[in-house]
């Protein structure tokens, strides 16, 4: 059950807060900004939170709320922009006059519900926006910083709460309580969210299906796997496996996933090495976005025979079980005329050109909560731990074309990276390790001899969610180290260099 409803006026912050409201281990769902007083009393939950957003509430076209959404009896916190639809029902907002944002002191007068075992001074993140300058009838001021004489406010019998600054941030030191105050205090939420997850989203499956069977492809990454595993629990035997090996993916990976889907004891998991078709139509193709086009097709095809085939067997064979996650859809998707497409994720345009139904149980999760899930499924750590590893692999960490060449080479260099980086311990420091292959040659000597080689590159980041990423700081011995191995050892060869990009601007993949 939906405990908390948090409306979104402007994306990526409202994802933190949705977040933030799971980490408390309460379930919590976004819901668009247009979203209806009827459709909210429908879900029946706890308490709503409005999030920030960049508009200004004078603007023409600012989001509205329907405002019956107030008088539902459902306890409400407005952050920023939130607030200041509050301050604009109940009292008065001035635009534009914070000029100053940021890093804040707020000086907590009155700690209210909303503030409680918060210090009389603690710091807070201020992003800029309209003022709520006059308090509203029947609230009470909690807090204020130097700029913002109402930073908090509430009306407690009301159940009407709100903050300028941001609680979900990580700048905002107490952010947190002040959600757990909301959360649990006025809202009187309970603890549920990963208690019954898995439960649930296998029920979900269940209810789905029916007594259909479902086809999935795997990659034996963390997010197929345990979308795998879910399905599985829920239809058993209904569930065909397959695992496409493009002629992409690492060294020694075929092996490592049959055996890892031998030991989950799956009845029906097809291996197809389709390597060959997957190269030669690869060939001579430079443009990330085809290439990704290419692969994500071929897929397709030798899915859909893969289906066909097994259906004259089996029958019955109606859904498209995938493990996509919730970044995976706003990365691909474009979600507002301001907002651009930057990849067409593989796993998330694939199905759609597929004739059979979509399932896909982890769509609204991180992923780091399907790490969570992967665990109390009882995964082995190696699936929970192991990095992420892109649909079309290693062609897109190959810039340029792809030849048979080119990928042995990136496979051997990517292959010594994650030795090293398992055998020093760094393996589980960082988000995501990879290694990329430059389409340039550069000269260098070995032995007495000019050598005309290939330029590697590595590139290891520490993230959370996968929006952002920083590049890991890599002790310099271990460089050294998978450096001198790969120079060593991987012949075309001839020079190593470590990508010091973070995200944004760059993305982690290469394509
Ligand atoms: P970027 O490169 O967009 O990647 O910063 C963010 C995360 O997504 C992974 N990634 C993919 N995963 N299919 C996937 O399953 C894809 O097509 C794909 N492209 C990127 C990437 O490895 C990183 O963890």
């Amino acid at each position: 059950m939906t405990q908390i409803v948090v409306i979104n006026f402007g994306s990526q912050v409202a994802h933190l807060i949705n977040r933030r409201i799971r980490e408390l281990g309460v379930f919590s769902e976004l819901m668009p900004c247009d979203i209806s007083a009827s459709k909210i009393k429908k879900l029946n939950p706890l308490g709503i939170i409005l999030s920030g957003g960049p508009a200004s509430v004078y603007s023409k076209n600012s989001p509205k709320l329907d405002k019956k959404i107030f008088s539902l009896g459902i306890p409400v916190l407005g952050i920023c922009y939130g607030m200041q639809l509050i301050g604009k029902e109940y009292g008065r907002v001035l635009g534009g006059k914070l000029k100053e944002y940021g890093k804040k002191s707020l000086l907590v007068k009155k700690q209210g519900k909303l503030l409680k075992k918060l210090n009389s001074k603690e710091q807070i993140w201020m992003s800029h926006g309209d003022l709520v300058t006059s308090l509203p009838k029947d609230f009470r001021v909690l807090a204020s910083t130097d700029s913002c004489p109402i930073a908090a406010m509430e009306n407690d019998s009301r159940k009407l709460y709100g903050v300028q600054f941001h609680p979900e941030v990580v700048h905002t030191l107490r952010g947190k309580q002040i959600l757990r105050n909301f959360v649990f205090d006025v809202c009187k939420a309970k603890k549920d969210w990963n208690i019954n997850l898995a439960a649930k989203l296998i029920n979900d499956v269940r209810e789905e299906v029916k007594a259909d069977s479902v086809i999935m492809g795997t990659s034996g990454g963390v997010d197929s796997t345990v979308a795998a595993v879910l399905v599985h629990r829920a239809v058993g035997n209904r569930l065909h496996c397959v695992f496409i090996d493009h002629g992409l993916i690492r060294k020694n990976e075929a092996k490592t996933v049959r055996n890892r889907f031998k030991k989950l004891n799956f009845e029906h998991f097809y291996f197809i090495d389709a390597s060959k078709l997957f190269l030669s139509r690869l060939k001579g193709v430079v443009n990330p976005e085809k290439k990704r086009k290419i692969i994500g097709f071929t897929f397709i095809e030798v899915f859909e025979r893969k289906v066909l085939e097994l259906n004259k067997k089996h029958r019955g064979i109606k859904f498209l079980g995938q493990g996509t996650i919730y970044p995976d859809r706003v990365e691909s998707a474009k979600t507002s005329s301001a907002s651009s497409k930057i990849k067409s994720h593989h796993n998330v345009t694939l199905p759609r050109k597929m004739k059979l139904k979509v399932i896909e149980p982890l769509k609204d999760l991180y992923k780091d909560e399907v790490r969570e899930l992967g665990k109390h499924l009882k995964l082995p750590s190696e699936i929970i731990n192991r990095h992420p590893f892109p649909g079309p692999g290693l062609a897109i960490r190959i810039l340029g074309s792809v030849t048979p060449e080119r990928v042995s080479i990136l496979r051997e260099a990517d292959n010594i990276f994650r030795e090293e980086l398992k055998i020093s311990n760094y393996y589980d420091k960082v988000w995501q390790a990879l290694a990329a292959l430059f389409p340039l040659k550069a000269v260098g000597v070995k032995g007495d001899a000019r050598t005309y080689e290939y330029i590697i590159s590595l590139r290891a980041v520490t993230s959370k969610d996968a929006m952002t990423a920083d590049w890991a700081r890599l002790p310099s011995w271990l460089l050294e180290k998978i450096s001198s191995r790969i120079l060593n050892e991987v012949k075309g060869v001839n020079r190593v260099v470590y990508d010091i990009s973070q995200k944004p601007p760059a993305t982690i993949e290469y394509e």
